[in-house]
């Protein structure tokens, strides 16, 4: 493998504070650390939060990730100057996050307002072995004179949501006058979080301790002769009411056992866990283009980062656990965008993410019930309980002066078939039979039924009425393409995995009969809706520009938006790229051309998939462009893109450009098929994947394909079946996609 790539941040900015906070934070899945610094910046929004621990502060706010207290920051006194990049002047400065283990780094020397230069070291990392451990150092060495250093951290339960406390503080003390301990609980009542932390100081100093409003602080002085280093080892172990054997001494035993290791071989234990996950799927592309490499180590990173593998109880928020945006919240960015990463690498991972979903049933039969459906509908956002989440009102009408209501709970009922999808996909992958029978078939008859009971009939056909597909600025439209068809497929699913009674059996044939799939025009055109093609059309450019920040809405409002053909995201150009063999590649070129001008990609999910259909398309530089500018969705220029959170579905979406655009390789009702479409400036992409228990290595150049695997494997390669015994190497032929196929 070759080495991997890291995040660089060449310089300090006011500016780009909250988005390197984003882009830099630290992860383990059961908890993240915005990468915000140790002193304060008032513009900076500081954030740890805690896989799976929401609450809901009063019935009219919405349930959201709880910004847990704050054990990083501190506040740093050097011979009377409090230390701030804002007063001063930065003589050097480098910021780096090393992929390869997980550490963020920062060397600066600073220059203070009275003239003497400071070298100021900072290290951290959460650990990848042990998820409830975060380490930090910091080490200050004066170049000019000898200084006194005064530093005063600990745990700041002062941290809220936006001003929200959703905290109570219950017990703070100091354990043999050196090791702190606050334990703090969700105004409910229902959970509590502990966090213990412990500073190792050289050399060693006079330490003190403080409880004052709602903040456990500890100081230690030193005076350090120049040249000399003053050194602060943090240590904290932050744990949940949820884990198991949870309890506020086991919390200090594991810390104090933390302690007794040090920094140096905590980080080499979780560099150990963060080498197994980069050789299990690391994707290496050899480009023209350096930023390639680059994006895909990035986006990877954050997937081990977002990822809760440690409970089937919590899913993957659309913003990771790298900020608050969405709250915290779960969409179908879980199962479309993430869940095919980790099946094909590892794929336990996806069945916990479809277990979350089979243990949040109840509430998604509960309001199939309540809004007079069958079956299960699952929340168009869902946090802990399965219960909806989608807060009520989102922008300000820009007619009416009031927000506007958020239809996607109502209406946005895609996610149903989305799950279904990924079930099948899960399955065919691995072969997990025991999955089906304890909760996949499950998912598969309730979504099922859920679908069967929402058609209406209209002059003898089945029909979706008063749907949101995913375009979210065309609401309330009968017969979404996207959502037809996906729900076709989901019944079919049902009938072939599931075992229904008689009667509903009956209704699900005649569902399948009958359900009315937009077909293709003339032109090869499928109409996203029964309405679309009769909408005026507007020249999108200025919003192109601006895309991924909705500007359409400071000059229009919903309802005007969703009388004309504008799309905020792929909605025919998606249902393409989800049900492959369904289509040509005439049809996909067709709709991709029509739509594609109409789609402003204000949502993070439609760049790369528009990608992958032009790569299917056999439109490679089409492909590449749309796929670069897709990594560019977090990474890019603009210092705001993600301030308040990593887009979490686009960083799955850049591992899909990658493995299912350019080398080809799709899942297909069973098979595994492999149609690579290189684009020019690559010489070659490797990645490992799993496939129904083999270990495969793929690598392909524009003229090879060569698989290494460890079982026997069955592949469609270019259109050709194959079977791959153990090293299988073929030229690329270019040829043969046989699609268009019967549903
Ligand atoms: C998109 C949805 C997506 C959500 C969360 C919205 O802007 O339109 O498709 O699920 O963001 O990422």
């Amino acid at each position: 493998m070759s080495t991997l790539t890291s995040l660089k941040e060449p310089q300090f900015s006011p500016h780009t504070l909250n988005k390197f906070a984003t882009l830099m934070a630290a992860g383990n899945g059961y908890l993240g650390l915005r990468a915000c610094h140790e002193e304060a910046y008032t513009d900076q929004t500081r954030g740890m939060y805690l896989a799976g621990f929401y609450h809901r502060a009063t019935p009219s706010e919405t349930t959201e990730l709880v910004n847990l207290p704050d054990v990083l920051q501190m506040r740093i006194e050097l011979d009377g100057e409090i230390f701030t990049l804002l007063s001063g002047s930065i003589v050097d400065y480098r910021r780096e996050l090393n992929y390869a283990n997980g550490e963020l780094v920062r060397r600066l020397t600073w220059l203070a307002p009275n003239g003497k230069r400071y070298q100021i070291n900072c290290q951290r990392f959460l650990s990848a072995a042990q998820h409830s451990l975060l380490c930090s150092r910091i080490a200050i060495t004066p170049l000019d004179d000898s200084a006194s250093v005064t530093i005063s951290t600990g745990i700041d339960a002062t941290q809220t949501n936006s001003g929200r406390q959703h905290l109570d503080e219950i017990s703070v003390r100091v354990f043999e006058q050196r090791y702190l301990q606050g334990c703090y609980r969700t105004l409910d009542g229902e959970n509590e979080v502990t966090i213990a932390s412990f500073c190792a100081v050289s050399p060693e100093t006079s330490n003190s301790f403080f409880a004052k409003n709602r903040r456990l602080t500890q100081h230690c002085s030193a005076s350090i002769a120049k040249g000399k280093t003053f050194q602060l080892e943090k240590t904290s172990w932050i744990s949940c009411s949820r884990d198991e054997g949870y309890g506020a001494e086991s919390v200090l035993e594991n810390l104090i056992n933390c302690v007794k290791s040090g920094y140096d071989n905590l980080l080499a234990e979780s560099a150990s866990v963060w080498r197994n996950y980069w050789q299990r799927s690391r994707v290496e592309v050899i480009s023209e283009h350096s930023q390639d490499q680059h994006a895909l180590d990035f986006a990877l990173y954050h997937l081990f980062a977002m990822t809760p593998a440690h409970s089937e109880r919590c899913s993957i928020a659309a913003k990771g656990l790298t900020g608050e945006g969405y709250k915290g919240h779960i969409f179908w960015d879980t199962e479309v965008f993430l869940l095919p990463f980790h099946l094909m690498t590892q794929p336990e991972i996806a069945r916990q993410l479809l277990s979350y979903r089979w243990h949040n049933l109840a509430g998604a039969q509960a309001k199939a019930q309540k809004n007079g459906y069958q079956g299960a509908l699952f929340p168009w956002e869902s946090a802990w309980s399965g219960e909806e989440e989608t807060p009520e009102f989102a922008a300000i009408n820009i007619r009416t002066g009031l927000r506007q209501k958020v239809a996607s709970a109502l209406a946005e009922h895609h996610l149903v078939a989305d799950i279904a999808w990924a079930v099948d996909a899960y399955y065919q992958a691995t072969l997990d039979e025991t999955f089906m029978r304890e909760r996949g078939v499950t998912l598969l008859l309730e979504t099922a039924r859920f679908w069967i009971s929402r058609a209406v009939e209209v002059n003898g056909r089945l029909e979706l009425h008063d749907v949101i597909g995913p375009d979210e600025y065309t609401e309330h439209v009968n017969n979404n393409a996207y959502t037809n068809y996906l729900a076709y497929h989901n019944v079919k699913l049902a009938l072939k995995y599931g075992c229904f009674d008689a009667e509903l059996k009956n209704l699900a044939e005649d569902f399948l009969t009958r359900l009315w799939l937009p077909a293709s025009d003339d032109n090869q055109l499928i109409e996203q809706d029964d309405t679309f093609f009769s909408k005026p059309t507007i020249d999108l450019a200025k919003y192109k520009t601006q895309q991924g920040t909705q500007a359409i809405l400071l000059d229009y409002s919903r309802a005007e938006v969703n009388e004309m053909q504008i799309l905020k995201q792929a909605d025919v150009v998606m249902l393409t790229y989800m049900l492959p063999w369904l289509f040509t590649q005439q049809q996909l070129a067709a709709n991709l051309d029509y739509y594609e001008p109409r789609t402003i990609h204000d949502s993070s999910l439609s760049k790369a998939i528009h990608g992958v259909i032009a790569a299917r398309s056999g439109r490679l530089a089409q492909a590449y462009q749309f796929w670069q500018q897709a990594c560019l969705i977090d990474l890019g220029d603009d210092p705001h893109s993600c301030d308040d959170g990593i887009h979490a579905a686009a960083t799955g979406a850049i591992w899909l450009g990658a493995v299912q655009g350019f080398a080809g390789l799709t899942v297909e009702r069973g098979e595994l098929h492999l149609n690579p479409h290189l684009p020019q400036a690559w010489r070659s992409i490797s990645f490992p994947f799993v496939w129904q228990g083999a270990q495969v290595q793929l690598r392909l150049t524009s003229q090879q394909i060569s698989i290494i695997t460890t079982k026997p494997l069955r592949i469609v390669i270019e259109g050709v079946e194959t079977e791959v015994l153990h090293e299988f190497v073929t030229p690329v032929t270019g040829s043969g996609t046989t699609k268009g196929e019967c549903l």
